[in-house]
């Protein structure tokens, strides 16, 4: 069921499908919470999963000219008060493991798990930071152009021939994506503060999604991270992109679930 709350007196929309124990999952760059439709009706079977739409993705409006991962945080944890839920399980896929890792940051004991799915710690490079500001200059001069080519880079190059109907289903949810959101929150993961010291510093388990094919982590640094997790899991997805989840859902599944077991024991 589609729900909303107030944050700043703007409503943050979620999704709440399911009984039991939350696990919340978080959209990446141009999604909303329909883009875990599958992965939302199967853990549904034995988690009460709340899906959100981050602040400039899906029905939740802009804050701002830039939306601070610190800020998408805000929305969740008001999510998460209007909900009275007080400890999950919070899986953020590549934007949203950056909000999910600000979470852990700034609210330290509202987790019992966290997932980085195609995410990082670290914060941009210098490199990465111009790319940022050419990807603004490219939206306002053709909002559509690019969030194609940025939904296509999602995914492994060798995968584009096979998931047509995935690539539809992540290029319809982007299009619903203002240009006001894919601005502020192009801002607002160029300006992240590295949070690599979470990784080492929490006592609850840590999962990794980690794609060989990734055109936007590589999977080097990523699994690097991964050896600072104490109580780490890692799944390595060796024909995937960016999108474990589209690109090999069962596999990604099966090891999510696995994972909500470890963090649930
Ligand atoms: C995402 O998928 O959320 C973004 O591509 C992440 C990024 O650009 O760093």
């Amino acid at each position: 069921m589609v729900k909303a709350c107030l944050y700043k007196k703007s409503p943050v929309t979620f999704s709440d499908t399911g009984k039991g124990r939350v696990v919340v999952l978080l959209h990446g760059f141009l999604g909303s919470h329909k883009i875990w439709e599958k992965t939302s009706l199967d853990l549904s079977k034995s988690y009460r999963v709340i899906a959100i739409d981050l602040p400039g993705h899906g029905a939740t409006p802009c804050y701002g000219y830039a939306h601070s991962m610190d800020l998408m945080a805000k929305c969740v944890k008001a999510v998460m008060d209007h909900l009275r839920l007080k400890k999950f399980v919070l899986v953020g896929h590549s934007m949203g493991g950056y909000a999910a890792l600000a979470f852990a940051d700034l609210f330290p004991d509202y987790l019992n798990g966290l997932c980085l799915y195609h995410s990082s710690a670290l914060p941009d490079t210098a490199e990465k930071k111009k790319e940022r500001l050419r990807a603004i200059a490219a939206v306002k001069a053709n909002r559509g152009v690019y969030t194609k080519s940025a939904i296509k880079n999602l995914f492994a190059t060798k995968n584009l021939k096979y998931l047509i109907e995935e690539i539809l289903f992540a290029n319809t949810i982007a299009k619903g994506t203002t240009k006001q959101g894919i601005i502020a929150a192009l801002h607002g993961m160029k300006d992240r503060p590295n949070r690599e010291i979470i990784l080492s510093l929490v006592k609850y388990p840590i999962m990794m999604v980690v794609g060989e094919l990734d055109n936007i982590l590589p999977y080097e640094q990523l699994l690097a991270q991964a050896e600072k997790i104490k109580r780490k899991t890692v799944l390595f997805l060796e024909h995937d992109g960016h999108f474990g989840f589209l690109e090999s859902p069962r596999e990604s599944n099966k090891a999510l679930r696995k994972f909500l077991r470890k963090c649930y024991k």
